[in-house]
């Protein structure tokens, strides 16, 4: 696919159209890669992949929604599937051309993280060791996971999963990360300062063989490579958005303050719900993200656009795919100026967007999600925008409506 297949269709945040903070590809992977390669060679400092994990299990999206009546009900749109033909030869076949060009991406000082779990483990570093060479390994990362919930009755529970970390070269950047001390060493720091910090005073010896007690503050152990303080998400956290195999947010913050320098590109080509480029965005990194799931695509596009402090991005689509209005009285507008959506109470949708439909590129002036009890509003505050309003209706079983108003 030739380098501009894929063109920016809506634009959030204050960034000018050539300058956001982030990318969000829609599509496969493997045609997105392909459409970097040569502008982006050598220019990511960081890539996290969460790729499926051969399971051969069909993914769902999670969430209560209310039916007809305005009774709950249990909705399960599919999100993904991870299913190889030829098992893990096929998945092997899969991701050797993808991660090949992943590593041709990086910065000379990059790296490259890969997260699976014990069924594909062993392949994938081998193939790993083949792209990058086995002296670039430079962790097997465990995430324990905590108690995971669905028990494993003739074997020990699986409760961790493996994350590959290869660098491209030998210079690669590096900052040292630390874990909060557990309760027991924190008692020797007994003693609090005007701000609230706790502190121990330590006996010091100084040049002439005086003794004073120093003001010491707890800077945490140094993280070793089995990250057992970050626990999976229990089923009602408020991280949760209802996307499949969402991981979370803190795994993201450790690995992206370890292995990206402050201001660095961070890219996930299996962004799912989007943490990576959530915690790239919080971090002060730039990222880039891509998913063929169009389900994908909503929770990634409403967590970003949603995010406190705002986050400048682009969806990138294929130039054949952008997506045009239609759909007339999903949305009308009132003689008060704003908009009012007219679909049927339950609906699955759960962001909306509007704005000026005059740049080729769609620009919301205004936009709105539900979020935990929160639920989508149906109407908007009166818009400035006196010409045609483009609408986008999205929801988190992928649907998208746009419409122009
Ligand atoms: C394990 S999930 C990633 C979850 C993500 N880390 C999160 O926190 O939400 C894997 C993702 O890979 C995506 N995927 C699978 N094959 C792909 C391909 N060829 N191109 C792009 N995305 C793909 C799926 O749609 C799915 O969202």
């Amino acid at each position: 696919m030739a380098a501009r297949a894929f063109v920016a269709t809506e634009l959030y945040g204050a960034a000018a159209p050539a300058d956001p903070a982030g990318r969000v590809y829609h599509g496969d992977n493997l045609a997105v890669l392909d459409a970097l390669a040569g502008k982006r060679s050598g220019g990511i400092d960081f890539i996290y992949i969460d790729p499926p994990f051969c399971t051969g299990n069909h993914y769902h999206v999670l969430r209560i929604a209310a039916d007809e009546g305005g009774r709950q009900k249990l909705d399960r749109p599919g999100a993904y599937t991870d299913r190889f033909a030829g098992g893990l030869d096929g998945y092997i076949d899969f991701l050797a051309p993808r991660i090949a060009r992943m590593r041709d991406l990086l910065a000379p000082s990059g790296s490259l993280v890969v997260h699976v779990d014990w069924r594909a483990a062993s392949c994938v570093r081998l193939l790993l060791d083949r792209i990058f060479g086995p002296d670039r390994l430079m962790n097997e990362i465990i995430w324990f996971k905590g108690f995971r919930g669905t028990r494993i009755r003739r074997a020990f529970q699986h409760s961790h999963d493996t994350l590959w970390w290869y660098t491209k070269g030998g210079d690669y950047y590096w900052s040292q990360s630390c874990e909060a001390y557990r309760d027991r060493s924190m008692s020797r720091y007994n003693k609090v300062d005007e701000e609230g910090r706790r502190y121990a005073l330590i006996k010091r010896r100084r040049h002439d063989g005086t003794i004073y007690y120093g003001k010491t503050y707890p800077q945490g152990k140094w993280r070793n490579d089995v990250l057992a303080d970050i626990p999976t998400m229990a089923a009602t956290a408020p991280e949760r958005t209802g996307y499949p195999t969402q991981k979370p947010r803190k795994l993201l913050d450790v690995l992206i303050a370890s292995l990206c320098p402050p201001g660095g590109l961070v890219a996930d080509f299996f962004c799912g719900s989007g943490t990576t480029l959530v915690a790239a965005a919080a971090g002060g990194r730039r990222f880039i993200g891509a998913d063929q799931s169009p389900v994908a695509l909503n929770f990634t596009r409403k967590r970003l656009a949603c995010s406190s402090p705002e986050v400048s991005f682009a969806v990138m689509r294929p130039r054949r795919a952008a997506p045009r209005a239609g759909a007339p009285g999903a949305v009308v507008r009132t003689p008060a100026g704003t908009l009012r959506r007219t679909g049927p109470a339950g609906e699955t949708l759960d962001f909306w967007a509007a704005g000026p439909a005059a740049h080729g590129v769609f620009r919301p002036a205004w936009r709105a999600a539900a979020s935990g009890k929160k639920t989508l509003p149906a109407e908007s505050p009166p818009l400035a925008e006196t010409g045609a309003i483009m609408v986008l209706l999205a929801g988190p079983d992928g649907r998208e409506i746009w419409s122009l108003v």
